[in-house]
């Protein structure tokens, strides 16, 4: 049987996931399959959560906040950098909540992490408390990003620094899940996006990353780590 056939027919009979499915627990996790979804996350980032945490070049004493950080297994790549700072981390897919809890149960009893179930664009935080705010793979999802960058703003302190790191548009619009995302972006429409919500552009970090195979389609992924203060 030739091999495009024999997928037709897995894909029809459920055996592996069609675009819509991976697209739609890329964004929010859920149901039977979440776990599954969030352990592949970590295997496809955890070389790029070890660059973009050097990145954010953590001195100690900072108040960190992680946006959309799924099943929560990098936290503890945080604490190994310097022991001496707190970190809050929001969202709002409740397996990856319940999960990334259960996983680092010991921190948050330690009261170094605080993990909460809400979307980016109203965090129950009080104005201008983090030093630094990250978020990788996550502004693809943002059906309105202004409104979400407004409320990062709110909650950084002045001078605090936004770490935006997402898979640049000429890559990521090669993979045929990316069509139901809600939009992708290339490094200049991130920047004016940023400046038109208040903040300082500071400098990007260009992450050249494997190529990866999919559907017979050969891809050459980047990330751009884009560094911005308010
Ligand atoms: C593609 S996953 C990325 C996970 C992880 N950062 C990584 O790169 O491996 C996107 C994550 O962001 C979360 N997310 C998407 N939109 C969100 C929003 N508006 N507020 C909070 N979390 C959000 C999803 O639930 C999911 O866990």
């Amino acid at each position: 049987m030739n091999q495009g056939f024999l997928r037709k027919i897995l894909l029809w009979v459920g055996l592996i996931p069609n675009s819509k499915h991976i697209a739609r627990q890329l964004r929010q996790p859920s149901g039977s399959s979440a776990e599954k979804f969030g352990l592949l996350m970590n295997k496809a980032n955890n070389n790029l959560y070890d660059k973009i945490i050097d990145i954010l070049d953590l001195q100690g004493g900072e108040k960190i906040l992680e946006i959309g950080f799924g099943n929560g297994r990098f936290f503890e790549k945080l604490f190994k950098k310097t022991k001496n700072i707190k970190v809050s981390g929001v969202d709002f897919s409740e397996s990856m909540i319940n999960s990334a809890r259960e996983y680092n149960e010991e921190l948050i009893d330690d009261d170094r992490l605080e993990l909460l179930y809400c979307s980016s664009n109203a965090m129950p935080f009080e104005t201008g408390i983090y030093d630094k705010i990250f978020c990788i793979n996550l502004i693809y999802f943002w059906e309105n990003p202004s409104e979400n960058l407004r409320e990062i703003y709110r909650v950084l302190k002045p001078g605090g620094k936004f770490y935006t790191c997402f898979r640049t548009k000429d890559c990521l619009s090669k993979l045929p899940y990316t069509k139901y995302w809600e939009i992708l972006y290339d490094e200049d429409e991130w920047k004016n996006l940023l400046e038109k919500n208040n903040f300082n552009y500071l400098n990007k970090i260009i992450i050249n990353e494997r190529q990866v195979e999919m559907m017979g389609q050969k891809v050459q992924l980047k990330t751009c780590c884009m560094i911005a203060e308010k």
